[in-house]
């Protein structure tokens, strides 16, 4: 495997100090494999919720627990030698206070091995980024769509179009004064992402924000075309591995019944 970037393992302060700079390379990893590779090219590994749509089949993030997040938690942290692996905070396990936030972040950080934690939300969250980064814990901001508010926002629409701007700008500007090292932008008008960009003092990281970023993310199985069951307006496929795999297993499952495979290449003879 080729690889593209330094050695050294980044840190949140890391990616901090890259506002501004050379765009910051993101990708969701789920796995050992696909950390590994992920690793070779980009700068932030994110074991995002969306794992529970991805790999568990839900119908949203909302069911998806800490223990699931632990466990991929630890299987991405395996595969990293360079990338700063972040994790997320599933739905229910930070909104209720501070307190709570510290206490499941902690588990996080100790149990898999990850250096720092991703949350949804703006102002209403800033209290509790501020609380977890004066206690050693970096926090990576989440505003615009945020996919565990589905169901109050109705669906999963673009976020901060004309008058609610003022809205999602103010989110910025909350969890980047509260001390997230960096912020995802998820599925904002690109002017916005614009303002957004050049007003806080953190390196935003787009998705479906345009391409003036710091940064860009992309969930890894859309981008390599293994997730075939949708595809988002801002998802670009650099492969499509769900048709080669069909194609594989198919061949397969042909030569299984008509008794191709296995061949003697593949069969064992007697020592003699
Ligand atoms: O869960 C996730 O994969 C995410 C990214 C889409 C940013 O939050």
């Amino acid at each position: 495997m080729s690889v593209n970037v330094s050695q050294k393992t980044l840190t949140a302060a890391d990616i901090r100090l890259r506002k501004g700079g050379e765009p910051l390379v993101c990708l969701t990893a789920y796995t050992t494999p696909i950390a590994k590779l992920v690793d070779a090219h980009c700068d932030v590994a994110l074991v995002g919720d969306s794992v529970g749509m991805v790999l568990h089949g839900l119908p949203s993030t909302l069911s998806v627990t800490l223990d699931m997040m632990i466990l991929h938690g630890k299987a991405v942290v395996r595969g990293l030698s360079h990338a700063l692996c972040v994790v997320d905070l599933p739905f229910g396990t930070y909104e209720e206070s501070p307190e709570q936030a510290f206490r499941n972040a902690a588990r996080i950080l100790a149990e898999t091995g990850a250096a720092a934690v991703k949350l949804e939300g703006g102002v209403h969250m800033a209290t509790t980024i501020d609380f977890l980064v004066r206690r050693g814990v970096p926090v990576m901001g989440h505003i615009g769509l945020t996919p565990q508010s589905v169901n109050t926002l109705g669906g999963y629409k673009v976020q901060g179009r004309d008058a609610d701007a003022e809205r999602v700008l103010a989110d910025a500007r909350a969890v980047s004064e509260a001390g997230v090292f960096a912020v995802v932008l998820e599925k904002i008008p690109q002017s916005l992402a614009n303002l957004i960009t050049s007003t806080v003092a953190c390196p935003t990281i787009g998705i479906g924000a345009g391409p003036n970023c710091d940064g860009q993310i992309l969930v890894v199985d859309d981008m390599l075309g293994l997730f075939a069951d949708f595809r988002p307006k801002f998802v670009k496929r650099y492969a499509n591995l769900a048709a080669q795999a069909e194609k594989a297993v198919s061949a397969y499952a042909e030569e299984v019944r008509n008794r191709q495979f296995p061949s003697q290449e593949h069969s064992f003879g007697e020592r003699v």
